[in-house]
This record gives C-alpha cells, sequence and structure tokens, in this order.
C-alpha cells in the first residue's frame, strides 16, 4: 500500500492573522516547515509516543461503521493517522497546512506499508466535499488554529450525520501541578524538564478553555459538545445528529 498525496487544496489560502512579511496566514505561531517539521517529527516518533497512539486507534475505531472514513485534521508527522489506517478499519485521509508535513505523512505511511491519503489544506477551508467522513479527529493543534469557530463549523460541515468530531488539546485551564506532573512522568533530565516545562507553559497561554470550546460548539452547527478534561489536556467530543441535513460552513454562518 502506499501514501497518496493529493493535489494541493486551492483554498488552503492563509486567512485572519498577517505574518510579518505582511501575508495573512492560517496558523497561529510559528511555521511548522522544513527543520522545525522535521525536528518536531523526531521528537513525537518515539516508541513510548507510538504506542501510545496504537492503543488509542485501537480504541477509537471500536464501534465505527465497517470502513468507515476518517479524517485527521492537523495530523503533523501522521503518526496518529498512521495507526488508525494500520488498524484496517477505516480509510484515513490527514490535511495539514504544512507542506512539509503533508511530505512526512506520506514518507510515515510508506515506511509503516498502509495507506493515508494526505493534502495540504486549512482546518478552517477543508478542502473536501460535506458528509464525507465517519470521524474527524485532531490532536495537540485546535490551539494553533488562526480561525478556530470557523474549524468547527468545517468539522460539522464534512461530518456525515451520525458522525462524530473529537479534538484533543492541552487545556487553558490545566493548573501548574498538572504541567509539573505531566513533565515529571517523561523522565527527563533536569534541563530538558525545565525547558519542556517552559514551553508547555507558553502554549497553555494560547491554549482554550472548556467553556471556549462550549462556545465554539454552541455557535456551530453542532450546538453543543461534551468536554473531558484529564491531566493537562481536554477532549471534545461534538456529536453530527443523525437525520441533520448537511450545512455547509458559510449557511452555517449566515444563519447565526
Ligand atoms: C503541534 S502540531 C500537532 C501535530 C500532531 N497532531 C501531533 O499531535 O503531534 C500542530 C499542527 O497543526 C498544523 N496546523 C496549524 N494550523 C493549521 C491549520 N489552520 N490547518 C491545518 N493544520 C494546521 C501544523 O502544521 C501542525 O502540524
Amino acid at each position: 500500500m502506499s501514501a497518496t498525496v493529493l493535489p494541493t487544496a486551492s483554498h488552503a489560502t492563509p486567512r485572519n492573522e498577517r505574518s510579518p512579511a505582511g501575508a495573512t496566514k492560517a496558523y497561529r505561531g510559528v511555521a511548522m516547515e522544513g527543520v522545525i517539521a522535521r525536528w518536531y517529527a523526531r521528537t513525537r516518533g518515539t516508541a513510548s509516543q507510538r504506542q501510545d497512539w496504537r492503543r488509542q486507534a485501537e480504541e477509537l475505531v471500536v464501534g465505527l461503521p465497517p470502513q468507515a472514513d476518517v479524517l485527521e485534521v492537523a495530523p503533523g508527522p501522521g503518526y496518529f493517522a498512521v495507526e488508525i489506517a494500520r488498524t484496517g478499519r477505516a480509510r484515513v485521509t490527514a490535511v495539514d497546512i504544512s507542506r512539509t508535513f503533508v511530505e512526512i505523512v506520506g514518507e510515515n505511511a510508506r515506511a509503516a506499508g498502509v495507506s493515508v491519503a494526505v493534502r495540504q489544506g486549512d482546518a478552517a477551508h477543508l478542502p473536501f466535499e460535506d458528509a464525507s467522513f465517519d470521524l474527524v479527529v485532531s490532536q495537540a493543534a485546535f490551539k494553533n488554529f488562526a480561525q478556530p469557530q470557523q474549524a468547527v463549523d468545517e468539522f460539522y460541515r464534512v461530518l456525515r450525520p451520525g458522525g462524530c468530531a473529537r479534538i484533543q488539546d492541552m487545556s487553558h485551564d490545566a493548573p501548574d501541578a498538572a504541567i509539573r506532573e505531566e513533565v515529571a512522568g517523561m523522565g527527563l533530565g533536569r534541563f530538558r524538564a525545565f525547558l519542556t516545562r517552559r514551553t508547555l507553559h507558553a502554549l497553555r497561554r494560547r491554549a482554550y478553555t472548556s467553556r471556549q470550546f462550549e462556545q465554539f460548539a454552541r455557535t456551530s452547527p453542532f450546538q453543543g459538545c461534551e468536554v473531558r478534561t484529564s491531566g493537562i489536556g481536554l477532549e471534545v467530543r461534538l456529536v453530527k445528529p443523525r437525520g441533520s441535513s448537511t450545512t455547509s460552513s458559510n449557511d452555517s454562518l449566515s444563519a447565526h
């Protein structure tokens, strides 16, 4: 099997933030391209993290229809997408704003011998038809999106009725003690532990609270969500009701 890299989405056009050069951009923070993306892929590719993704993927596919269509938004290096594909229970598609990550997802899928259709695109303007997926997942990325409300609206649009979106990310409400505990569990030396704590404190500033997620959900056609918190993170579950008509994100925005 091979990874399919689909043509670049025409509407991956960066939107509402301004880069130093004055161009708008679709992400918050630095562009995860080139050496930054390759470095990130190495830090996320340890055996223990991959094992964790494998366990999560096996849990995720339980209850999905046979050969379900799963979309991972902002997969970074794509380790989770690869593990979902490895279960053999779903057709997996991945979309990331970073051209380098699109390449890396392809490389990782090929190395694992699984099929992941991957393309470049913006979470706020997903390059897919309405009602294309049974499940949308996104991990450790939502706080990076420049247009979070539009991303939630887009998750709704591309889901089939009865489908579910699961967003996992750091919580803005994560207590300092939870950050200390998380880093202690990583088994790092003192200096790396210090740097990692600092990074997590910086990421927490950008992350959203449970209440903000509830607000995004209420404002979207999902109209509500379930939020579970654990340690430094949270998981948001959004369900598109069976029998609901698919509303395009533009229609849904104009309806509010
Ligand atoms: C911190 S990385 C997380 C990657 C991966 N999900 C993980 O758990 O390692 C954030 C990801 O979000 C992607 N990203 C940021 N803004 C995006 C957007 N507007 N649309 C799609 N992907 C975006 C980045 O390119 C990067 O892959």
